[in-house]
């Protein structure tokens, strides 16, 4: 069975005691008015992971992300955080390739097929990010382009591996823009997608796979987008900077 998931990512927001003040309201909120059976994630900073973490407990409401790791176990690589040491802090999911990690970081499909190699074999789950930049929907080769992206980072796995994978989709011009796909556009990928995946791991694991959209989604347009076939939640930025938004897109189901 695909999962719904809406996961926030805060990037670069927050000091210690805002993220602290900002889990705790979500968690409360979740606990009080949760409708459905959407798994929520908050994806942090790294230096607020343990915290968070902490604060949340064993509530099973609310889990925790980071928003990267390193490709490599440990050793020295100054600055970069391994994925045993977020796994120790008590998150369960790593968010991976999103863009901005590619285009600042410079970030290869190669370098995240190592990523996922690591996530996955520490037992944690990834969500993998993929979506085109603005010139490629222009010239409507998106398709194509997001689905290299796939095969390049993904299709190595195994369809075990492959069935512990959950996947977000973001049109990088939809992201921090204030233009969302339209629910059209968002489902059309998402089918694509989901075929794509059919090809190399079969339709069962394409079926079960959990495929998010990200990009401007807010309380306003979450329900339309979650409405359709093949969009199993969000991946949310901005909006979830702010508890009651957050709040108000995890009840757009
Ligand atoms: P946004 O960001 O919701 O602020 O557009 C989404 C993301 O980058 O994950």
């Amino acid at each position: 069975m695909r999962k719904k998931i809406v996961a926030g990512n805060w990037k670069m927001n927050n000091t210690l005691d805002e993220g602290l003040k900002l889990a705790s309201e979500v968690v409360n909120m979740v606990k009080d008015e949760r409708q459905g059976d959407v798994i929520v994630v908050l994806g942090t900073p790294f230096i607020h992971l343990a915290s968070v973490s902490k604060l949340i407990g064993d509530t099973k409401d609310v889990h925790v992300s980071s928003q990267d790791c390193s490709e490599h176990e440990s050793g020295a690589y100054t600055g970069e955080v391994s994925v045993s040491m977020i796994k120790s802090t008590g998150t369960r999911y790593v968010i991976l390739g999103h863009s901005e990690r590619r285009e600042y970081h410079e970030e290869t499909s190669v370098q995240l097929a190592a990523k996922l190699d690591r996530v996955l074999s520490t037992g944690l789950t990834p969500i993998f990010c993929c979506g085109e930049p603005l010139e490629v929907r222009e010239a409507g080769t998106q398709d194509s382009y997001v689905c290299s992206q796939l095969t390049e980072s993904l299709f190595h796995l195994t369809k075990e591996q492959m069935s512990k994978v959950v996947i977000a989709y973001e049109p990088i011009w939809a992201i921090g823009t204030g233009k969302t796909a339209t629910s059209e556009q968002a489902q059309e990928m998402h089918k694509a997608i989901r075929k794509h995946l059919a090809i190399k791991f079969g339709d069962a694991i394409a079926e079960d796979t959990s495929i998010l959209y990200g990009g401007s989604c807010k309380p306003s347009n979450a329900g339309e987008l979650f409405s359709q076939p093949d969009i199993d939640g969000g991946l949310i930025g901005g909006a979830s900077l702010v508890a009651r938004d957050f709040m108000g897109i995890i009840n757009a189901y």
